[in-house]
């Protein structure tokens, strides 16, 4: 299975960090949102990426403008009918996933691998609603893209080994490294991570600790690059409680219960970093 040309879904904070992956290691990228000021944003975070890469010697100007020139614009599904993978990193909602590939299924040509970016949406219910399923694979980059080394490549029920090698083989190519992983609610990075981050909140819920006091036991007792409590703002509080109840229900154990505090701050709009205000405050 030869990769070449790989459309990415959605030019958000996931998406334009997979472009601009993929555009880095010689990928010809079609980067597609619904709007073109969503691309454009998309395209201006990676601009912004590379000028870093720039300034501190990683790159030559040169480079930049050829990762750049490697990207471009789409605002029609219609464009998978040129691609070899399409990324899908859309927002994390099933019906709107599902519609997604219903219509990538019918647009792209047959030898077209469709992954998700989800972090816990279950790939075997995405891949039933396309003839293909067998071409149905995960591929879970982690935030921030450009930074974070791991894919996790989630074997849907059906998907094929010859895929699963291809995307194991294109994960390397990336400069990342792939896991295998099962179809389970979660994975494996959302199972281990966002119990824990549930239970700095109820130790903040049950005044165990404060934020600051529950953040620097994991940050310099454990080594952790962010403590819970900043790493569930800067993941969205929405999305925490989201994976939280796809756990609880998908797992069927009360201990993936979400905390009330979660569920509490959700309802405010206190969804972390994005809304300006979390467990924290973002100026
Ligand atoms: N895009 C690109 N580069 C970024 C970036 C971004 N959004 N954020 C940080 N960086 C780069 C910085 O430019 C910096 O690069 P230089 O070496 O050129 O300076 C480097 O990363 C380090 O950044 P900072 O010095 O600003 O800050 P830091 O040392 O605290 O690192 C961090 C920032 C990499 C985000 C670090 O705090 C970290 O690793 N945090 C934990 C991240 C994590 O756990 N991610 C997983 C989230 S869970 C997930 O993604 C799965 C899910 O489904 C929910």
């Amino acid at each position: 299975m030869n990769i070449e040309k790989v459309m990415v879904i959605g030019a958000g904070q996931m998406g334009s960090g997979i472009a601009q992956v993929c555009a880095q290691a010689g990928f010809t990228v079609i980067l597609n949102d619904v709007k073109d000021e969503f691309f454009e944003r998309g395209l201006a975070t990676i601009t912004k990426n590379l000028a870093r890469d720039v300034e501190k010697g990683r790159k030559s100007e040169d480079e930049k403008a050829q990762i750049l020139a490697r990207i471009t614009k789409s605002t029609s599904i219609d464009d998978a009918r040129d691609a070899d993978i399409v990324i899908e990193a859309a927002v994390e909602n099933m019906e709107i996933k599902q519609s997604i590939f219903k219509q990538l299924d019918a647009i792209a040509p047959a030898h077209t691998i469709l992954a998700t970016n989800t972090s816990s949406l279950p790939i075997t219910e995405i891949a039933a609603v396309t003839s293909r399923p067998e071409k149905v694979i995960g591929m879970h980059f982690m935030n921030p893209v450009p930074v974070m080394k791991l894919v996790e490549v989630i074997r849907g029920l059906a998907t094929a080994d010859e895929v699963y090698e291809a995307v194991a083989e294109m994960t390397k190519h990336l400069g990342k490294t792939g896991v295998e992983v099962n179809d389970f609610p979660g994975f494996i990075s959302n199972r281990i991570l966002l119990p824990m981050i549930n239970e700095a909140i109820y130790a903040l819920y049950e005044g165990v600790a404060t934020k600051e006091a529950i953040d620097d036991v994991m940050k310099m007792g454990m080594n952790h690059p962010m403590g819970p409590l900043t790493l569930a703002d800067f993941i969205g509080l929405d999305t925490c409680l989201s994976i939280m109840e796809i756990l609880h229900e998908g797992l069927g154990d009360s201990k993936y219960r979400p905390c009330p505090l979660l569920r509490k701050y959700v309802a405010a709009g206190w969804l972390g970093k994005k809304s300006g205000r979390g467990f924290y405050v973002y100026e």
